[in-house]
């Protein structure tokens, strides 16, 4: 049974009720262009067919969350943020808050997945996206696409506390099957891209770990960069409009790690508009390089690889028919995506999670699926 089927069965289930809304989102895969969104920078996703449904209703002023996955949630409504997985959609919610009197009477919601969590592919934002769908078809004014991004990531980075930037949730809403999204994280310009290749995807099985603390603090130093630099660019709006050309001598009057920071963030900005214009043009030896180039920038100059993701791309480079190999999403675990030639992507798969050395706990073939979903 498909998560919509499986998340509607749950919510009758569960509440002896049908639900009132329906709405699924993807998980996603980043190609390249990692570390830019937060700085306005390029980055080029793809969705996952694996989706999460979220089936809504009301409940009596509760809120009564339940999911395959997590345990049941119950609690008074309206929800402050209980550091619980349902903060996810008391986040979404709470946007719609002062315009949705539906959802002032409680909200039942149910939740089934074939995104995993803690896989690298943003479960989170897949029960964001699926959410904010679900709540806004139940007020009978659906927002539009790039409010339901908005939503989303407002949920993310003012009631969970997580400073991402926008990627995953613009990934979810926006994507469509067979393509890559090239977006504009700045400006939210897109650009589809039609992935003529396979792509694998390897979890390191590596738990998250550090990766929330140590990603708030490159962020913290992306901030100090620019303010170092503000005196000699008094109109910059970003690290990823220094102009690449200049970068050396620019870099040379920043202290370590700044330094280096800035060389990923600008440089790696330029391979994701390399990138997609390769991929678009069926370059794919050129795509696979610069997929190689943006692994090696985030191992020695962003500093957000492990010695395990490391090991699985140099695994996955010496595969025959393999054309580059990264980590993918925040890294400091996570997951690793491995470029294969059109047809290859089966055999590489198989020969890495057959690989007894390195373990992997999951390998997958991705097909870029379609984004958010009203069902
Ligand atoms: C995480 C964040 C994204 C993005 C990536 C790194 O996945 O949620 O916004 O910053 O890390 O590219």
């Amino acid at each position: 049974m498909n998560p919509v089927a499986r998340a509607r069965r749950l919510f009758q289930d569960r509440f002896a009720m049908e639900p009132v809304a329906v709405a699924s989102a993807p998980g996603r895969v980043n190609l390249i262009g990692e570390h830019v969104d937060y700085h306005g920078g390029h980055v080029l996703p793809v969705a996952t067919a694996e989706r999460t449904a979220v089936a809504v209703g009301p409940a009596r002023g509760r809120l009564r969350a339940v999911s395959e996955h997590f345990p049941d949630i119950e609690a008074p409504w309206p929800h402050a943020a209980a550091r619980a997985w349902s903060d996810y959609i008391t986040g979404v919610a709470a946007q719609f808050e002062p315009d949705a009197p539906l959802l002032a009477g409680g909200l039942a919601v149910a939740v089934a997945s074939d995104v995993p969590a803690g896989a690298g592919l943003s479960s989170s934002a897949a029960l964001e996206v699926a959410t904010a769908a679900a709540l806004g078809a139940w007020t009978g004014r659906p927002p539009t696409a790039s409010r339901l991004a908005e939503i989303a990531f407002r949920a993310e980075t003012e009631f969970v506390g997580m400073p991402c930037g926008m990627m995953d949730q613009l990934a979810a809403v926006h994507a469509t099957p067979h393509a890559a999204l090239l977006i504009d994280c700045r400006t939210h310009a897109m650009e589809r891209v039609p992935v003529g290749v396979d792509l694998v995807l390897v979890e390191s099985g590596e738990s998250r770990g550090l990766r929330d603390s140590a990603y708030s603090e490159r962020r913290r130093e992306g901030a100090e960069a620019l303010r170092l630099l503000r005196p000699r660019f008094p109109n910059l709006l970003g690290l990823v409009d220094l102009p690449p050309a200049r970068l050396q001598t620019i870099v040379r009057g920043l202290p370590a790690p700044l330094d280096r920071r800035v060389r990923h963030v600008v440089n790696e900005n330029q391979r994701a508009l390399l990138a997609a214009r390769a991929l678009g043009g069926g370059d794919h030896a050129a795509f696979g390089m610069l997929v190689n180039a943006s692994h090696d920038s985030l191992r020695d100059l962003y500093e957000c690889s492990t010695p395990r993701l490391d090991a699985v791309v140099t695994a996955a480079r010496a595969l025959p028919r393999v054309l580059g190999a990264r980590l993918t999403g925040a890294g400091w675990g996570g997951a690793v995506l491995v470029v294969a030639e059109r047809g290859g992507g089966g055999d590489v798969a198989t020969r890495l999670a057959t690989d007894r050395e390195l373990a992997a706990p999951a390998v997958r073939v991705v097909t870029p699926g379609g984004g958010v979903r009203v069902e």
